[in-house]
């Protein structure tokens, strides 16, 4: 059975203080939870990741980073490295989020880059992907989706797929309050993990998880969640509310 996953990217909110209120909050409300084949990651800000490591510890809450550098170490004036992250007990990282993608300059070859550095050092990856507004409307959301797999991650080992999580953001669902119908995302999520199957074979494409991401709220969550090749969600948002990001939770 695949593994479900609920995670919540804090994007650049929070401050220190808030961050802590958040998972503190998460952590006491979670333990009452049965999360049967379900993980939870919040992914806050690199500087306050530390202190959620900390106050997660022990619990079934996960903590993630929003990005990391390709690099081991060097001068790269502002970066964090994937050693950096495992030395404060992270083990998992997100990359290719949209925004890194849009306002960052990050493409395919970077993010294959990326990719390589954190399953190096043992970080597990949410690699993600999905098309813009202008893409879906010109019936070419297949074909972005398609060659952001095939340039950023195809070129791995079937045995480094075990700590590949991805996720489906549809640039155009992510923070507009438009979500992709439960039918869009379940087309979409079918034809990666056919894509993944062709290159790797049916029972590494039924085994790797893979989430949706754009505007999931409570209100919608369980209808996305109930889509058989949708295996729980990438938030933003909605994560950063304790409440919102239970009921999330309790949905899938
Ligand atoms: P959103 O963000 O839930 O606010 O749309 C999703 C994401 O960027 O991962």
């Amino acid at each position: 059975m695949r593994t479900k996953i609920v995670a919540g990217n804090w994007k650049m909110n929070n401050d220190l203080a808030e961050s802590n209120t958040l998972i503190q909050n998460l952590v006491s409300q979670i333990k009452d939870e049965t999360l049967e084949n379900t993980r939870v990651i919040v992914a806050p800000t690199f500087v306050n990741l530390k202190s959620v490591v900390d106050v997660a510890k022990g619990s079934s809450v996960e903590v993630a980073a929003q990005n990391m550098h390709q690099a081991d170490n060097g001068a790269y004036t502002g970066e964090i490295s994937a050693s950096m992250l495992k030395g404060i007990d992270i083990n998992i990282v997100i990359l290719g989020h949209s925004e890194r993608r849009a306002y960052f300059g990050e493409g395919d070859a970077l993010l294959a880059e990326k990719t390589d550095a954190a399953l190096k050092n043992n970080l597990e990856v949410i690699f993600c992907f999905g098309e813009e507004l202008e893409d879906r409307k010109s019936e070419n959301h297949f074909n972005v989706v398609e060659s952001q797999l095939k340039n950023g991650i195809f070129h791995l080992e079937a045995s480094a797929w075990k700590n590949i999580i991805l996720a489906y953001e549809p640039v155009w669902a992510i923070g507009t309050g438009e979500t992709a119908s439960p039918e869009q995302a379940q087309e979409m999520h079918a034809f990666i993990r056919n894509l993944v199957s062709d290159k790797y074979g049916k029972e590494l494409a039924d085994s790797v998880s893979i989430l949706y991401g754009g505007s999931v709220k409570p209100a919608n969550a369980q209808e996305i969640f109930s889509k058989p090749d949708v295996d729980g969600g990438l938030i933003g948002g909605a994560a950063l509310n304790a409440s919102d990001f239970m009921a999330i939770i309790k949905a899938i």
